[in-house]
């Protein structure tokens, strides 16, 4: 990169301030990997493309849910729903807390585990790793979603979750 283009890097403080602007989803993405399940909260979701159908999520590389999703080949994104913060938070939490402690889970297809009280599950099969910095993105290729459409979605916005 040119001294350029590196003279102009946002301070790490306004680039969140400037990304916090952007409303977002809440998903947290689920794994099963040799028997144990993993989960995070992630809000950098996204569709990638429509045929094939394609999803990513991106994830910092000291992810303990990105180090099993990797092997399993399998992950499911579930979109939370308005009531589920305290759930996002709970799969947020570092530590060695059982984050599905509290929380009913059922098997997908893929063998990743489905949240109850969701929006919407979307359960993929890994189909690509990419750079991205102090994260990996994977790409998903989505083998079956499901949607609850009498659910509001949780909205992620300036740090806190939107009242709606
Ligand atoms: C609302 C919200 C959104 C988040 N989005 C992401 C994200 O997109 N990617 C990410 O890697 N971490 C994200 N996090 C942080 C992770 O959930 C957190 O670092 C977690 O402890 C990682 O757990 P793991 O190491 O077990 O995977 C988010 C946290 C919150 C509360």
């Amino acid at each position: 990169m040119s001294a350029a283009l590196q003279s102009q890097a946002p301070e790490p403080a306004d680039f969140r301030k400037a990304m916090g602007s952007f409303a977002a989803g809440v998903t947290v993405v689920t794994a099963c990997h040799e028997g144990r399940l993993v989960g995070t909260t992630v809000s950098a979701f996204s569709s990638v493309s429509m045929d094939p159908p394609l999803v990513m999520v991106c994830l910092k590389r000291d992810s303990r849910t990105l180090a099993a999703v990797k092997p399993a080949e399998r992950f499911c994104v579930n979109i939370l729903a308005r009531e589920q913060g305290d759930l996002a938070y709970r799969f947020a939490k570092s530590g060695a807390d059982d984050r599905f402690a509290l929380t009913a889970v059922e098997a997908g297809v893929c063998g990743a585990p489905l949240l109850a009280g969701c929006v919407t599950a979307i359960e993929c099969a890994l189909h690509a790793v990419h750079d991205g910095g102090d994260h990996e993105i994977l790409v998903g290729r989505v083998l079956r979603v499901t949607t609850d459409e009498t659910k509001a979605p949780l909205v992620y916005v300036r740090g806190g979750f939107l009242d709606t």
